[in-house]
Formats: C-alpha cells, sequence, structure tokens
C-alpha cells in the first residue's frame, strides 16, 4: 500500500527501552510493501546517528517492487552457478574462540530447533541458509556499503546507523534483520543497484511487515550476564 491509511499508520509509539526490548530478527514476512515515504523518513532519521568527524560513511541501496524480484533470482541463479564468494571485506582470519565459539554454537542451536531441523542434517541446514539470498520473502532489501577502504572506526559508525534504523523500524511496526551474508556475492547486487563505485558492502538489511503467525519470528536470542562483557571500577 502506498501512503494512505497503511499498516504503517497502525502502531503504539514505543520508546528506546521498549524498542530495544521488542526488536529481534525477522525471517518471515508479509508480502505488502511498505510505503516509500515511510522508508525514506526512517532512513534519514537514522542518518542522525553519530560518526567520528561527522564523515557520515554509510550508503544505503534500497531496493523495492521489480528491482528486488529481481535481484532475488539474479543471486539464487549466481549462488547455482557455483561462485566463489568475494567479499569487499576480509572475513576473520581465525575462528572464534571460547565463549565467542560457543555463543555461535547456541545461536545455531536455536535457530535450527526453532524450525525443527536437526543440527545433523546438513541439507536442511543448507536450505535454511539461501534463505538468506531470498531474503526471507521480504519485499524490500536493503545494502550498506561504505568506502571499501576505509576501517573499523567507519564500520563502527555504519553499524550505528543500521541499528538506528532497526529500531526505528520496529517501533514503525515493521520488522528487519542485518544479514552479513548478502555481503558474499556482490557482484549481482552491484550490476542491479546504484552503489558507489569503490564501495563495499558490509551487510544486507531485509526489512518489511512481520509475518505474525511465523513460528521463526517467534525466536528470541538470549544475551549474556552484565559481568560478562561489563567491567566497573571505583
Ligand atoms: C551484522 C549482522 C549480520 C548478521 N547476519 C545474519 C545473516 O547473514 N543471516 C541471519 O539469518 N542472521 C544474521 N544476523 C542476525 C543475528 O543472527 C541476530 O542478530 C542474533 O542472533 C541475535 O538475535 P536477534 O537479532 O533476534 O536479537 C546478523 C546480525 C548482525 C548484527
Amino acid at each position: 500500500m502506498r501512503g494512505g491509511v497503511g499498516p504503517a499508520l497502525i502502531y503504539a509509539m514505543l520508546n528506546v527501552t521498549q524498542a530495544l526490548q521488542q526488536r529481534r530478527s525477522i525471517r518471515a514476512y508479509r508480502p505488502d510493501p511498505v510505503p516509500d515515504a515511510l522508508i525514506r523518513e526512517l532512513i534519514e532519521l537514522a542518518a542522525r546517528a553519530p560518526s567520528n568527524c561527522n564523515i557520515q560513511p554509510w550508503h544505503i541501496a534500497v531496493a523495492s517492487g521489480d528491482s528486488v524480484r529481481r535481484l532475488r533470482s539474479a543471486l539464487q541463479q549466481y549462488l547455482q552457478s557455483g561462485a566463489a564468494p568475494t567479499p569487499g571485506f576480509a572475513a576473520a582470519t581465525t575462528q572464534l574462540q571460547a565463549h565467542h565459539r560457543e555463543r555461535q554454537v547456541d545461536c545455531a542451536q536455536r535457530y535450527y530447533q526453532a524450525l525443527g531441523i536437526e543440527r545433523s542434517d546438513r541439507a536442511a541446514r543448507q536450505g535454511v541458509a539461501q534463505r538468506n539470498w531470498a531474503f526471507f520473502d521480504a519485499p524490500h532489501v536493503a545494502f550498506i556499503s561504505m568506502p571499501s577502504t576505509m576501517n573499523q572506526s567507519n564500520a563502527l559508525d555504519v553499524g550505528m546507523f543500521v541499528q538506528s534504523l532497526m529500531l526505528l523500524m520496529t517501533e514503525r511496526g515493521l520488522g528487519s534483520i542485518a544479514q552479513g551474508a548478502l555481503a558474499q556475492y556482490p557482484q549481482p547486487i552491484f550490476a542491479a543497484l546504484d552503489i558507489p563505485e569503490g564501495n563495499a558492502i558490509l551487510c544486507g538489511l531485509s526489512f518489511g511487515y512481520p509475518k505474525a503467525q511465523a513460528q521463526i519470528n517467534a525466536l528470541h536470542m538470549p544475551r549474556a550476564e552484565l559481568d560478562q562483557y561489563c567491567s566497573f571500577a571505583s
């Protein structure tokens, strides 16, 4: 629905605390599109995020309608061709260690359990991973990029922009999911969308109205206890 009284207007305004508590990664969407004006409004608001020297290194390329459908099938074909991943930013060179690795495993276990998939069922797990490149059937996908010459401090700026956008979406009754997977095969994305030359993709962001009944959207990922990631001195 474009403009007028659409689902976007039926929401209870959340405060920041409530938005943080309610946001979760959404992996099943209704097909109805989000009004263009709302998407633009939220992106402009998210760009209030702070950044080092106010350089605002983020770029966001949003695909909707036919554009998202074409890109979905281009990416599926690209993957089926057996093309190797060519991410613009190098992957970590070492495996996660200790509690970080434990959390990664725990996350995967919860995810597969929510879908009723055995961890030993490799084919099913691969099928689930493929859903990333179908954008979990969301009616919109955005690609977040910054110049490939930039470093982790700029990536921090972009992360603040992305979280601001996800919280705003939560506030307006939209669901979203950040997807590192969507940085793996940039070639069809650059061919389809207007992304500044020299930029590299940090992540994708699928978004739209959540499918309320979908079991996967009820998945609640826990967080570590405060003492595990925070220290105080006085
Ligand atoms: C930068 C980033 C990249 C992510 N990449 C993926 C992804 O490729 N596929 C996916 O299903 N989830 C992805 N996620 C979602 C995380 O799995 C999710 O945020 C985490 O498990 C915590 O769950 P919650 O977002 O529901 O609180 C990503 C999240 C972030 C912040």
